[in-house]
């Protein structure tokens, strides 16, 4: 049986990873490695707990003794590395912990990978690495990387170092950079959880600056599909930009989470009447924002023959229904 290290498996992306890639290689041993920060919750991953071709470790991929431990006991053949400080609003206002757990760590697992010869690293970076563009011109996997945030400069700097030790060492290594993810078990800090709380709470919905910045949506599920094609085919040192082409300004997905909030509720739902439009409060702009994301995924279209699975608008009203259901 072959072994796969994930690590942040406890986190969004992560959790769903692993129950994705559970559910499509039965040949895979999983070993989950999170440090279980604010954003680690073992909830996500309930329903594996007694799986027999699963384990979870507490452990900081910073840590390195903890980390080549593990390597020597589970001799994994893969690594996938999810773990990050993953809020950018946390990294302006202090990006310590940023730089060692996405530049740090990731060095840490880099240097166990090549120890133990691994067959293929795979790094989970972002488009932001590319920072703001416009609609003139996709940002491509040879554009040059201008991060406009600290978040966005960690991950960049761990891609770097990716590629160096590709190209130094051999490291059979990949990087995908994948647009802004949607789904359940999102942490409810993020854009969409953070407006359906809101809304079910009858709280005002921050919106920065005019609302009008550019994201490109992607449901989880299609970006877990895309890591695993990344995972089997991904050619060393090779970097694959993740979109399904959904993009949106802000301010009109926070207005079409409301609708299908208020839509879900039951007519005699008090909360329903609280949702309109005096919840959304226009708030100073986030300090560097970018305006708009724009990345061309057509290599990994048409060199690993990628499709998304899911329709946006779908996999949008079944997040959102998940959230209403699954509030606390
Ligand atoms: N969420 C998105 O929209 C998005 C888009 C593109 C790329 N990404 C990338 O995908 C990855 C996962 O993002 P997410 O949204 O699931 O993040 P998340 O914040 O939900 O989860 C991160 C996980 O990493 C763990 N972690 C943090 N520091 C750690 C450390 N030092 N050692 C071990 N574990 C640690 C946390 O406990 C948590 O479980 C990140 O690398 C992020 O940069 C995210």
């Amino acid at each position: 049986m072959q072994v796969a290290f994930i690590t942040g498996g406890a986190g969004f992306i992560g959790s769903n990873f692993i129950r994705f890639i559970l559910n499509k290689n039965k040949e895979l041993f999983i070993v989950n490695i999170d440090k279980l920060t604010y954003a680690g919750n073992l909830k996500n991953l309930e329903s594996l707990k007694d799986h027999k071709s699963y384990r979870f470790f507490k452990e900081d991929i910073c840590n390195s003794s903890g980390v080549q431990e593990l390597f020597e006991k589970y001799k994994p053949d893969y690594v996938v590395n999810f773990a990050a400080e993953s809020h950018v609003d946390r990294s302006i206002q202090d990006s310590k912990a940023f730089v060692e757990t996405n530049i740090l760590g990731t060095q840490v697992l880099l240097q166990a990978a090549l120890q133990h010869g691994i067959k293929k690293f795979v790094q989970v970076s972002t488009d932001e690495v590319y920072g703001a563009g416009d609609s003139t011109a996709e940002f491509t996997e040879n554009s040059p990387l201008m991060p406009g945030n600290p978040y966005a400069a960690s991950k960049a700097a761990a891609d770097m170092l990716v590629l160096a030790y590709c190209h130094t060492y051999g490291l059979p290594g990949v990087i995908t950079r994948c647009t802004n993810n949607f789904g359940p078990h999102q942490h409810k800090e993020k854009l969409i959880p953070l407006v359906i709380d809101k809304c079910l709470r009858g709280e005002k919905i921050p919106v920065y600056g005019d609302g009008l910045q550019i994201r490109d949506w992607m449901y989880v599920e299609d970006h877990c599909s895309a890591v695993l094609k990344v995972l089997e085919k991904g050619q060393t040192g090779e970097i694959y930009n993740i979109s399904a082409d959904n993009k949106m300004e802000n301010i009109t997905l926070i207005k079409e989470i409301m609708k299908q909030v208020s839509v879900l509720l039951p007519n005699d739902d008090e909360r329903k009447l609280h949702i309109n439009d005096s919840l959304i409060n226009y708030i100073e702009d986030r300090k560097g924002h970018d305006r708009g994301y724009y990345i061309n995924a057509d290599k990994l279209v048409e060199q690993l023959e990628w499709q998304p699975a899911h329709r946006f608008e779908e996999a949008f009203k079944h997040t959102i229904k998940w959230f209403v259901e699954n509030c606390d």
